[in-house]
């Protein structure tokens, strides 16, 4: 496993659409086991394949139990409203308001390329919703309501 380089929302990579998986082969293995390893070290929640200048639909989302692999995910249930503070690891140092469901429920392939269902709440829901924005090229800065300041972030954190 390595390390990859996370890029910055400043990247064109972080602004196209990705390409479907095809090849559930040991490249693919490589990318996700190295993915592990940069969102581990990142201490984010959720990492998307083009965050580190891969075009393929592939991400990881720490549901708090364990780290999901996604590929060739899609929404395909959502439920409720929330809203609140949403980061990047592509857009350091910053935190925006944004609406998401409450719920979502996603089908995706394993590693292997066999289908499954998960879904999730609160923040589960909402790293689905940004990481797989990701891979139609949308950072949350797009779809936020407005940046929070740091008062309002502190406030959130209590
Ligand atoms: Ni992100």
């Amino acid at each position: 496993m390595a390390l990859r380089r996370i890029l910055s929302d400043k990247n064109p990579a972080l602004h196209k659409v990705c390409k479907p998986v095809v090849d559930f082969d040991a490249k693919l293995h490589k990318l996700l086991d190295d993915m592990h390893e940069t969102l581990l070290d990142s201490g984010g929640v959720g990492l998307a394949a083009p965050q580190v200048g891969i075009l393929r639909r592939v991400v990881l989302v720490d549901n708090g139990e364990k780290v999901l692999e996604l590929i060739n995910p899609t929404i395909i249930a959502t439920d409720g409203q929330q809203e609140g503070p949403e980061g990047c690891l592509s857009v350091p140092g910053k935190y925006g308001l944004v609406k998401r469901p409450y719920y979502a429920k996603v089908r995706a392939q394993d590693r292997n390329g066999n289908w499954f269902e998960t879904d999730g709440e609160e923040l589960t829901a909402r790293c689905f919703c940004h990481e797989l924005d990701h891979l139609e090229g949308i950072i949350y800065t797009k779809v936020m309501e407005r940046l929070l300041t740091d008062e309002e972030l502190a406030e959130y954190c209590e």
